[in-house]
């Protein structure tokens, strides 16, 4: 553990600053420091997905990465998604297929979407597979998940080819 440091960060667009030990997890200054707990713990080892969160665009495994990593860097979390009261296109599409069961892997699975097509806007299946290999779902609802990444491409006006 180090010493205690000032760090600064965008977090869903506002401007932060947190005192901390710059060893802590990301995961655990946004949620307990920030409070921002729609981003989950799940296996704390960086093998579920269940911490996703957009550093500078990418998707990371929040348990993962100490909060000095992202000194200076713009992170985005499933709260900062929707502009007000309007769902990202992505969490349109989740809802709409009930792409979950007990919801704890959703969050990380749709940050993890929301990476996927902003790289690939209209991915196949097989694309949608591989691009989100690194998220599970303990309830096996991966079937319904590779449907609503499909839908959200559409929703977002890409489309499944
Ligand atoms: S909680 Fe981070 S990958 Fe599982
Ligand atoms: S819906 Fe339960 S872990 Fe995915």
């Amino acid at each position: 553990m180090g010493a205690e440091a000032t760090l600064r960060f965008t977090v869903d667009g506002r401007e932060r600053s947190v005192a901390t030990d710059p060893d802590r997890t990301l995961l655990d200054v946004l949620r307990e420091d920030l409070g921002l707990r729609g981003t989950k713990y799940g296996c704390g080892e960086g093998q579920c997905g269940a911490c996703s969160v957009l550093v500078d665009g990418r998707r990371m495994n929040a348990c993962r990465t100490t909060v000095a990593k992202v000194e200076g860097r713009s992170i985005v979390t499933v709260e900062g998604l929707a502009k007000g009261e309007e769902l990202h296109p992505v969490q349109r599409a989740f809802l709409e297929i009930g792409a979950y069961q007990c919801g704890f892997c959703t969050a990380g699975m749709i940050v993890a979407a929301v990476a996927l097509l902003d790289v690939n806007p209209a991915p196949s299946d097989e694309e949608i597979v591989a691009g989100m290999d690194r998220n599970l779902c303990r309830c096996c609802s991966h079937p319904k998940i590779v449907k609503a990444v499909r839908r959200a491409a559409e929703l977002a006006g890409g489309g499944a080819r």
